[in-house]
């Protein structure tokens, strides 16, 4: 099934799991350099509360559970909306396959790192995990969202990652101010297409 309305809500839904991810990336960061860690030294609960009181270090951990809980909700949509929408492109029903196990992966771990009470290793692969879902999605973000670019950004993109010139239409020639004159070749970004003397 292909519609343009399934196929906006899968990319869309790519745009807010990847904010989500880095908010929540960016939350995990505040627990761990205030210390918070243990805040909340349950799971899935926080010390025996789905709404713990909002203070001290519980509210800085479960406020990275909340984000945590937001980016699972984001990339739910973005997988089932792949598997629905987007037959078609088949790389992103894998990609957005492989970032429901990772997020899937990430939030078993979090609780895992709580009630191993913070050990290091389990904290390094927490932050492995987290730094790689956000390398996944935001490559689902550009594929899934590469036919809507405008042509100039992915002309910026192909001249940044080849070191030929790029043929295409070059600015409108500036009048020559001595008619009859041959013109010189004009590429874009000013740069002649055909090589000068000596190659
Ligand atoms: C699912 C998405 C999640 C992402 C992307 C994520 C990401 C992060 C990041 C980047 C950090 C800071 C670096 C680090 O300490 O590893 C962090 C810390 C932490 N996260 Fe998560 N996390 C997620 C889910 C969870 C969940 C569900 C829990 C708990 C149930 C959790 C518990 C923790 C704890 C306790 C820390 C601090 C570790 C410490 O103080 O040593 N995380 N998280």
């Amino acid at each position: 099934m292909t519609s343009p309305r399934g196929r906006d809500l899968f990319r869309w839904s790519a745009v807010a799991s990847f904010l989500a991810c880095y908010a929540t990336m960016m939350l995990g960061g505040e627990v761990l350099a205030s210390g918070s860690g243990l805040g909340c030294a349950s799971w899935p609960s926080c010390n025996g509360s789905f709404l713990p009181p909002f203070a001290g270090a519980a509210a800085v951990e479960w406020s990275h559970r909340l984000g945590a809980a937001t980016l699972s909700i984001f990339v739910t949509v973005l997988f089932v909306s792949a598997l629905l929408f987007e037959r078609r492109r088949p790389t992103l029903i894998r990609l957005s396959s492989l970032a429901f196990s990772t997020v899937l992966l990430e939030a078993l771990l979090g609780g895992i790192v709580v009630e191993s009470r913070l050990m290091v290793w389990l904290v390094v692969l927490h932050f492995a995990i987290a730094t790689a879902l956000l390398g996944f999605l935001a490559l689902i973000v550009l594929l899934g969202n590469m036919p809507q670019f405008p042509k100039r950004w992915l002309d910026w993109a192909r001249a940044a990652s080849t070191d030929q010139p790029i043929p295409g239409p070059s600015r409108p020639a500036p009048a020559d101010p001595l008619p009859g004159r041959p013109t010189p070749g004009d590429g874009p970004w000013g740069r002649p297409t055909s090589p000068g003397p000596g190659g």
